[in-house]
């Protein structure tokens, strides 16, 4: 693809410039490509509604064509027009959680292009909190379609930095609002099935959503074992971003459960230079090791992960080895993110 010059725009995060957010807004009516931050991460926006905007979002990221994008909306009576069938337990949730890190697959409406959605008769539809995002999207006047804004199966970008990195000269414009407060993605739910199905674990864990709707089903590689690598066809995936390798540094990462487990895999490659990503007390191991110490809750573990993995990725480290949380729910999206970065 022909490279593009893009623009990056400052915008304060709390209160963002109107004649900024009004440009970045120009831009996406025209077509155009904004990256924007949104309380998970940068998501890279399009005008849901223009087919080939959203093409030129696959385009940018290399993605597949099979894996369908989020809609971010304004207000709950947006949806209306989006949705073919909004189910109770869509509205409950919607109360509750939006605007935040939920994202709600539902049946959809015929304005919504298949490019979005796929060829599905579902959208994944989202009120992002981020005052950026909302600042975009009044301006916009136009559900905006957004993945995360990084190159397809790589690491998300929770800076501005993060997103030039890999998109610089892929888009149009950057809004640069500093870093994503909560720094993983949204937790994607199916209202769809009975009971309604927990396609991408994300910020805001199963439980919360069981206190509102009760009973929902975990997938059941949720997180996956480590071993079931092999399988990459798309077609049969109940969400097909749930790719077997994903959020994955360009460095060759390994997970490990145990201590034990860690030093049998830092002493297998001596000589290599490692980044070790740990929940124990950090220890100095030379200058072979670059040790990147994660906070031990779930919470602020996410808003850390992706950047220390960033850096790690710039550092020239020759792999990552990265220890895993408790095997528990709140533990289940960072995990995830672990155990997909992973895979080969
Ligand atoms: O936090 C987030 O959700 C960020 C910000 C920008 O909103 N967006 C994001 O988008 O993470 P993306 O494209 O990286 O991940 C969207 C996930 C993918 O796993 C995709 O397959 C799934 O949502 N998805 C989208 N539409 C779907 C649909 N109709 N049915 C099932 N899964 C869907
Ligand atoms: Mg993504």
């Amino acid at each position: 693809m022909a490279a593009l010059k893009t623009e990056v725009l400052k915008v304060d995060a709390v209160a963002p410039a109107f004649e900024t957010v009004e440009r970045a807004a120009d831009v996406l009516r025209r077509g155009g490509l904004v990256a924007f931050p949104t309380e998970t991460v940068y998501g890279l926006g399009a005008n849901a509604l223009d087919r080939s905007a959203v093409s030129a979002v696959f385009l940018a990221k290399g993605r597949p064509v099979n894996n369908p994008l989020i809609v971010h909306v304004a207000a709950v009576d947006q949806v209306k027009a989006l949705v073919h069938d909004w189910p109770a337990a869509a509205q409950r949730l919607a109360e509750t959680f939006w605007p935040g890190p939920l994202t709600l697959v539902v049946s959809r409406s015929s304005i919504v292009p298949d490019e979005v959605t796929a060829g599905r008769d579902t959208v994944a539809i989202r009120i992002p909190s981020h005052p950026v995002a909302l600042a975009l999207l009044g301006a916009a006047q136009t559900p905006i379609a957004a993945p995360s804004a990084n190159r397809s199966s790589r690491l998300s970008p929770t800076s501005a930095a993060h997103v030039l990195r890999q998109l610089e000269g892929r888009i149009d414009l950057v809004l640069d609002a500093g870093p994503c407060p909560g720094g993983l993605e949204s937790t994607v739910i199916d209202l769809t099935t009975n009971p309604p199905r927990l396609l991408r674990p994300g910020l805001i864990p199963p439980d919360r959503l069981r206190k509102v709707i009760g009973a929902i089903e975990l997938p059941e590689d949720c997180p996956p074992p480590a071993s079931n690598a092999s399988d990459k066809s798309s077609a049969a995936l109940p969400s097909p971003g749930m790719l077997p390798k994903h959020y994955a540094p360009l460095v060759p990462l390994e997970c490990v459960e145990k201590e034990a487990e860690r030093k049998v895999l830092y002493w297998r490659d001596r000589g290599q230079k490692v980044g070790w990503l740990t929940f124990s007390a950090p220890q100095d191991l030379g200058d072979m090791v670059i040790v990147s110490a994660m906070p031990g809750e779930p919470a602020a573990c996410a808003h850390r992960l992706y950047g220390a993995l960033h850096a790690l990725e710039t550092a020239g480290v020759d792999r990552i080895i990265a220890e895993l949380p408790p095997h528990r729910e709140e533990w289940l999206a960072v995990r995830d993110r672990l155990v997909r970065a992973s895979r080969k």
